[in-house]
């Protein structure tokens, strides 16, 4: 390698899904092509590659991300969770996994990593009483969690477009994993919104 590329590289440690990655890259290099080119971890897809459709949804630190966004040398230090690492140890789906499957929630799936990594975090937001733009101005104020009506769904995943026709399932899966699952520890927030219309 010339001085000059050494310059513009880094070594560094990522934790994603729970495993150490130890890699060399350009300073430039994004975390969604990290995961993708660099480590084989397919499952967060480019779409837009500029912010635009949410299908490089990753979480850092139970927090939405666009991966596209995010330089990898910046991940450092952070939980990392992607589409591959929502499964339980025993191989068990996540119940946002489980609830896509069965209310048909997507057609050629390329948004589907995405979104549903999105909704994983959409509960945990709505477990944690944090508001979206739609919701009633006093919610979550008491500490209590946001009930995820349809509106609710589709204004917390309205960073993540699909393409295909599978919107009208789309929100109702969300609805049934927030169903199915019990009070999150961990809500950060993200910042990002996201959603499906
Ligand atoms: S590929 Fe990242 S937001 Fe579209
Ligand atoms: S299922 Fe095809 S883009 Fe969403």
């Amino acid at each position: 390698m010339s001085a000059a590329a050494a310059a513009h590289t880094s070594q560094i440690s990522l934790n994603i899904n729970g495993r150490t990655h130890d890699v060399g890259l350009d300073n430039r290099t994004t975390l969604l092509d990290t995961l993708r080119e660099h480590l084989d971890l397919t499952g967060a897809k480019k779409g837009c590659d500029h912010g635009q459709c949410g299908a490089c949804t990753v979480l850092m630190d139970g927090r939405r991300v666009n991966s596209c966004l995010v330089l990898a040398v910046t991940a450092q230090g952070t939980e990392i969770t992607t589409i591959e690492g929502l499964e339980g140890p025993d191989g068990a789906l996540h119940p946002v996994q489980t609830a896509f499957l069965e209310r048909d929630a997507y057609q050629c799936g390329y948004c589907t990593p995405g979104q549903i990594c999105s909704a994983v975090a959409v509960l945990d937001e709505a477990a944690a009483g944090w508001p979206s733009a739609v919701s009633d101005p006093d919610v979550g104020t008491d500490g209590g969690a946001v009930e995820l009506t349809a509106a609710e769904v589709r204004e917390r995943m309205a960073g993540n477009l699909c393409r295909c026709g599978a919107y009208v399932n789309i929100v109702p899966a969300v609805q049934d994993a927030a169903a199915a699952t019990t009070v999150h520890e961990h809500a950060a927030p993200t910042g990002s919104a996201a959603v499906a219309r």
